[in-house]
């Protein structure tokens, strides 16, 4: 490993056993039951959901990476960023088109990363060390929930959030984040958001329960976490991976539906679940956008939305945004 690459660990010793135990005994005892998200992405579900960018069903990656593919050079010369940084960064692979095009521009001095899975954060800095080789990498394990850590590059700065990563907070939680974003930016810094957009069920649906079941072992691997991490004794088999839109909210929900009656016992939190047949574990929402909504919340967050593209089927949205004058 080269010196431009710097990991910088900032994640408490004890935030697995902390955190998680917090998170799943407030989570599974709520009704609905519900898991938190972050829990999917161990070293096994990062590689997953490696492959659920590849699926043929699964259309946000393409479409963003199309839109960064014509719009890069564009976003590079509007921001004429010195930093790039990332939340949620995980295997970097669509950030390259951003990399490439400010790179070009000649502005780039430092990438910085940011995402809770050290293992992406490693694999995705070694290969990009190795084929940029004048740019640093600056890396951080950390929680954007319970911290933005932006990091002191040079500005201005470009913080990208990809992936439609957004729809996995609420709206409460994205409020939050909104919020501390505010606080995190400059005068001179920009936000470079990738959003999923509302369209027919159908296609929303088969995007989240996809035909080789990848997406179902995703969902499923949370209930290996809490089997390693808290001696749980989740059955995968007994469990079916749903995939719902709920149009009230326009969101997709991810549930975990147990098959029939059981009882799971989750001994690091004391905690002994007694479901029902048909009784479902809420582990994830997706949520679509729409321009309008969108841009006034963003208003609402201190945020000016000044640029809007979408790929050609109008299927995904990625829009920059500047702290409000
Ligand atoms: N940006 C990539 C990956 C999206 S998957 C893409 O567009 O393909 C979501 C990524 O966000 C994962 O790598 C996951 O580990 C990370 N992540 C999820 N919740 C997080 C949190 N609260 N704090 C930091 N990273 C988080
Ligand atoms: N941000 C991605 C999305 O909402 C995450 C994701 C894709 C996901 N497929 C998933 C999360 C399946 C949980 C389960 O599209």
């Amino acid at each position: 490993m080269t010196n431009r690459f710097t990991l910088d660990h900032r994640l408490p010793q004890d935030h697995l056993a902390t955190t998680l135990r917090a998170d799943v005994l407030h989570g599974l005892s709520a009704a609905p039951r519900t898991l938190p998200s972050k829990w999917f992405y161990d070293a096994h579900g990062s590689e997953l959901f490696e492959r659920i960018t590849r699926l043929p069903e699964y259309y946000p990656t393409r479409a963003e990476q199309e839109i960064l593919a014509r719009r890069a050079p564009e976003i590079a010369t509007l921001t004429g960023a010195r930093t790039l940084v990332e939340l949620g960064s995980g295997s970097s692979r669509k950030t390259r088109l951003l990399l490439d095009a400010l790179t070009a521009a000649g502005t780039l001095r430092r990438y910085a990363p940011l995402d809770v899975s050290d293992c992406a954060l490693i694999e995705a800095g070694e290969a990009l060390c190795r084929d940029y080789p004048d740019l640093r990498v600056a890396a951080t394990v950390t929680d954007f929930e319970q911290e933005l850590a932006v990091g002191d590059g040079p500005g201005p700065r470009l913080l990208a959030f990809l992936g439609s990563t957004i729809g996995n907070l609420d709206p409460a939680e994205r409020r939050s984040f909104y919020a501390a974003l505010r606080q995190a930016l400059g005068p001179d810094d920009a936000l470079l958001l990738g959003v999923d957009l509302v369209k027919d069920a159908g296609t929303l649906v088969r995007a989240y329960d996809d035909g080789q079941g990848v997406t179902a072992a995703f969902n499923k691997n949370v209930l290996t976490v809490l089997n390693r991490e808290l001696d749980a004794d989740f059955d995968h088999a007994a469990f079916d991976h749903v995939a719902v839109w709920n149009g009230a909210e326009e969101r997709i929900e991810m549930h975990l539906r147990s098959r029939s009656a059981q009882t799971v016992k989750i001994p690091a939190v004391d905690l002994v679940l007694h479901l029902g047949a048909g009784e479902s574990l809420r582990t994830e929402i997706s949520g679509k956008f729409r321009r309008e909504a969108l841009t006034a919340e963003l208003a609402t967050g201190g945020l000016t939305v000044g640029h809007w593209w979408t790929d050609r089927d109008a299927r995904f949205a990625l829009l920059l945004a500047v702290p409000t004058r």
